[in-house]
């Protein structure tokens, strides 16, 4: 018997054993399941910012067998993954006194507003954190509540910036993506609910 061909087949049962097991509670049966990358983009369809939707579960290699369940856990992961990300680089301005004062200010405002933007990003992670567990147990109203929360808590990061005139957001651009990835993750979530 020729051994790339058992291989091959075990490789493809294994992968069969896989699929149905994440498609255990989808209600598509995996018979007629379409295409994943025809699965993500039908997905996205629903939401608001259509690009960022298909990039955010392309870049992860579990989208192609994920069901809906498992695209909103990877949204929602890429929401958590973005604040983390934000959390630092607000870390990394505060400590650099030359990009505090090409914010267009002396620096102890921008100073403060950054360390409110420390505080607000760490209640929307605590937020996100707890969605990937009503996720999982499928409390999507719960979801909903805490990702619009985490949101608020984004803008009202931005406002601190907007509040003082000539002064610009060194976080504008991050907080605007992470408002168009809360925005996409509530809308899968509503898929579901
Ligand atoms: C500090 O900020 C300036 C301007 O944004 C940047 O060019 C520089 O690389 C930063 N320095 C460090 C150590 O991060
Ligand atoms: C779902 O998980 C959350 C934890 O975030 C918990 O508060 C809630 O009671 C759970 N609901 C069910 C139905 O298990």
């Amino acid at each position: 018997m020729n051994s790339t061909r058992v291989s091959a087949f075990l490789l493809s049962a294994l992968l069969l054993l896989v699929l149905f097991s994440r498609q255990s509670d989808a209600t598509r049966s995996p018979g007629k399941s379409v295409k994943p990358k025809d699965f993500v983009s039908s997905t996205c369809r629903h939401v608001k910012y259509f690009d960022v939707c298909v990039s955010t579960l392309q870049s992860s290699p579990e989208s192609s067998c994920a069901d809906k369940k498992g695209l909103v856990l990877i949204s929602l992961n890429a929401c958590i993954a973005h604040a983390e990300y934000t959390v630092a680089y607000a870390q990394q301005l505060m400590n650099n006194a030359t990009a505090v004062a090409s914010t267009g200010d002396d620096g102890d405002y921008a100073k403060q507003c950054l360390d409110d933007c420390l505080t607000q990003y760490a209640d929307a992670l605590d937020e996100l954190r707890e969605t990937v567990m009503d996720a999982m147990n499928g409390t999507y109203d719960s979801v909903n509540a805490k990702v619009s929360a985490a949101m608020t808590d984004s803008e009202s990061c931005e406002d601190g910036f907007a509040e003082r005139p000539g002064l610009a957001s060194p976080l504008a651009e991050r907080n605007a993506y992470f408002s168009k990835l809360c925005s996409n993750a509530l809308a899968v979530a509503q898929l579901l609910s």
